[in-house]
């Protein structure tokens, strides 16, 4: 009898879960041919000019928007920020174009809008998409309270040559971290529900294939395999665009010979074919036009002409589709099919976002939002989780706050706007909290903070070494403070060195000889060579550009009110000649190895061929160590699964929190394998003393090879999974896929 009673309870339950999900569907469906219906519509009714004025994006210039908008010759504006001035653009938009139809405000809102948060580089650090998620969803509001509904972001460029300054806006290296950071934006910007004023459009850009310019020179051309392409470049957008993005950014440079804005293979081809993607493209900026430096249009014309083919849907501040589309269209150069369906996808994110329907924003909003109080803890909070501990040799760290006399050296330390990075939104260096200002807050008052710049962070003059050296002497710990000025990573900012600029080393060098104890902490974009750092200084911690709260979070792991956990989502190289190094790379024929570090094989004469600082790198206070690693069986289905794990233990003396990193290589196939992938990474804290059992589920599919004939398959044969701290060490297993 209970028996029976629970039955039906449990089929009742399921009905009603059930019927619940159905009528969600049934809702999304209704919502999605409503806005179709609402789109053809208002199609129906556009002239040529107004339908091309969909696809211009002009930059804000108080001169001359109002007219632009008020006949309808624009979509979208750029760079205007503010409810006030955003709500004004909108009124001329809906109250005086003839078709009323509200204009798309869109910014750079990268990693933060007023509270800024650590880089991106940064915040994959942290290896904890949630963080990532927790940091975009702020931003989204923030954003959307200033009037911005559209963000581009989230730059999913995998980045494997530090001399490229955007390295610093992205994931760093890896495909599966960089793809859990992507869907961690997009589901942080765009919410539940895009129709929510608090939600903003993401972009995802810059596709494809941006990052692997050649020498790392910004804009530079790119040539590589449609293998590489797929195995490498394109998931990380994929995973954006699973996650919902709804807009994409194609990039400036060369694919292959052919410039990406006028590229049909991955816009038509991949991005709107394969993957059936609803939203639209937007190209970056100017770049139309630039299709004649590139060679490929002789005027822009033409360029329009080859973009909007190729897929490009809207034109970002060059002005040229709005110019020639009406005529490319009458002429019949361009079918008029071709113009519709990029309006259509322009309209259908401008029906999404809900901005028919709400097309103001709520002035008292952004008094509310920008720099609230939770979202400035949550800077905190992040910031601290994507510093990275290189080094801790004699457990220098953490310092005693009762340390008498601390010397602040270098010309970071008591700096305020180059913590904020590049693309900063409307960060002010004022709302930052200077690693001075971070350490003075932790010390007693009658402790002695003593501060001494000695070189600039570019500049040749040693003129205050000496100063800082008498400073250092006074003291019982020397806290440097050396690295990147915020503007030295970011767009168009590639450098050919990669070491500390300046005369920064030299500062170190003169200050290590003094014999005090050093804690080098490093504010940079992108990985440094700081070999001579590495091998001299005891202590040294990666703090990137950490933002308006990196003061605070500095001094927290500096005094251990926040223990370390950042793991690095690049490899650190020795040298620029290593470049590019990263820890996915084939074996070669002649792969070097311990015993192999000579001649004939794949190496260097003058240099070993390690990195530095290996992908997943990261140390913390405590100690973990891994054991017993088990997998559920050694043989796994071609379409099945198998669970790994591994038992890890807090063996120091300090609560700590470990990222277990999971990689895994496919030792014999058609197509030569990386010697590891990151396939899985899991976040455990773990007091002191205790131990966890960390389970990863292993799935065929995440197995998968373009094979020779481009297919994508799951090869059978022999593998190996590695279970450890970072790219480097681990335990490992073998297992088999069967045929
Ligand atoms: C950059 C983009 C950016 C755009 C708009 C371009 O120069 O490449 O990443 O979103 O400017 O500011």
């Amino acid at each position: 009898m209970v028996r029976a009673r629970t039955r039906w309870a449990a089929a009742l339950i399921f009905f009603l879960l059930a019927s619940a999900a159905w009528s969600q569907a049934a809702t999304k469906q209704d919502k999605k041919s409503d806005i179709e219906s609402r789109v053809n519509e208002l199609l129906k009714r556009m002239t040529l000019e107004e339908k091309a004025g969909q696809l211009n994006q002009i930059l804000f210039d108080e001169s001359n928007v109002d007219a632009a908008i008020g006949q309808g010759s624009v979509g979208s504006v750029v760079n205007a920020t503010g409810a006030e001035q955003v709500n004004r653009l909108q009124h001329i938009a809906v109250d005086k174009s003839r078709l009323h139809i509200p204009i798309l405000f869109a910014y750079d809102v990268i990693h933060g809008y007023r509270t800024i948060f650590p880089v991106p580089l940064a915040l994959a650090a942290t290896w904890n998409p949630q963080a990532v998620e927790r940091m975009a969803r702020i931003s989204a509001k923030e954003a959307s309270a200033a009037g911005i509904r559209w963000t581009f972001s989230p730059m999913v460029d995998i980045a494997r040559d530090p001399r490229w300054g955007r390295i610093a806006e992205g994931s760093g290296e890896d495909t599966v971290l960089d793809s859990a950071m992507a869907a961690a934006y997009v589901r942080g910007y765009q919410g539940d529900d895009l129709s929510n004023p608090a939600s903003i459009a993401a972009c995802v850009k810059h596709f494809a294939g941006y990052g692997a310019a050649e020498g790392g020179r910004d804009y530079n051309s790119v040539d590589m395999s449609e293998r590489q392409l797929r195995t490498v470049y394109l998931p990380p957008f994929k995973a954006a665009l699973d996650a919902g993005a709804v807009t994409v950014m194609s990039s400036f440079n060369t694919l292959n010979g052919i410039p990406n804005t006028a590229n049909p293979f991955t816009l038509r081809h991949v991005l709107k074919g394969e993957w059936n993607f609803h939203g639209f493209v937007v190209s970056d900026w100017r770049s139309i036009i630039e299709l004649i430096s590139h060679g490929v249009a002789s005027d822009e014309q033409q360029a329009s002409q080859e973009a909007i083919t190729a897929g490009v849907d809207m034109d970002m501040i060059g002005g040229v589709y709005y110019k020639y589309l009406p005529d490319l269209v009458r002429t019949g150069v361009v079918p008029e099919s071709v113009l519709d369906d990029a309006v259509r996808r322009i309209l259908r994110i401008k029906f999404e976002l809900g901005l028919f329907d709400h097309p103001y924003t709520d002035p008292r909003l952004e008094q509310r939002e920008l720099l609230a109080p939770a979202h400035v803890e949550a800077a905190r909070q992040v910031a601290q989780e994507s510093m990275v501990l290189l080094k801790n040799d004699g457990a220098l760290l953490p310092l005693s706050k009762t340390t008498k006399t601390i010397a602040l050296i270098g010309p970071l330390a008591d700096d305020q706007a180059d913590l904020l990075g590049n693309w900063f939104g409307k960060g002010e260096a004022k709302d930052v909290v200077s690693i001075m200002e971070g350490i003075r807050a932790k010390l007693p008052a009658d402790a002695r903070l003593l501060h001494s710049r000695g070189v600039d962070v570019v500049g040749t003059s040693v003129e205050g070494i000496p100063d800082a050296v008498a400073t250092a002497k006074q003291a019982d710990v020397v806290v440097m403070v050396l690295g990147e000025k915020g503007a030295m990573s970011g767009e168009a900012a590639s450098r050919a060195h990669l070491g500390l600029p300046g005369k920064q080393e030299e500062l170190l060098q003169a200050i290590v000889a003094t014999g005090k104890p050093v804690v080098l902490v490093l504010i940079n974009g992108r990985p440094l060579t700081i070999q001579w750092a590495a091998d001299h200084v005891p202590a040294i911690l990666e703090a990137w550009l950490p933002g308006i709260q990196g003061g605070n979070a500095v001094a927290d792991l500096l005094f251990g009110d926040a223990d370390p956990s950042g793991k690095l989502p690049v490899t650190f190289p020795r040298t620029v000649g290593q470049v590019p190094l990263y820890y996915n790379h084939l074996n070669t024929g002649r792969p070097p190895g311990p015993k192999a570090d000579k001649k004939y094989f794949s190496g260097y004469i003058d240099e070993t061929y390690t990195p530095l600082f290996p992908f997943g790198y990261g140390l913390s206070y405590t100690s973990f160590q891994y054991s017993g690693l088990k997998l559920s069986g050694d043989q796994m289905e071609n379409s099945g699964k198998i669970e790994v794990s591994v038992d890890v233990k807090n063996v120091g003396t300090r609560a700590g929190t470990e990222i277990v990193q999971l990689y895994v290589h496919d030792l014999v196939a058609p197509v030569a394998q990386p010697v590891e992938e990151l396939k899985d990474f899991q976040r455990v804290k773990l007091a002191p003393g205790a131990a966890k059992t960390v389970t990863f589920t292993l799935h065929a599919s995440q197995l998968a090879i373009w094979d020779r004939d481009m297919k994508f398959v799951t090869e059978p044969g022999k593998y190996t999974v590695t279970i450890g701290p970072n790219s480097a060490e681990g335990d490992t297993a073998t297992f088999s896929v069967n045929r």
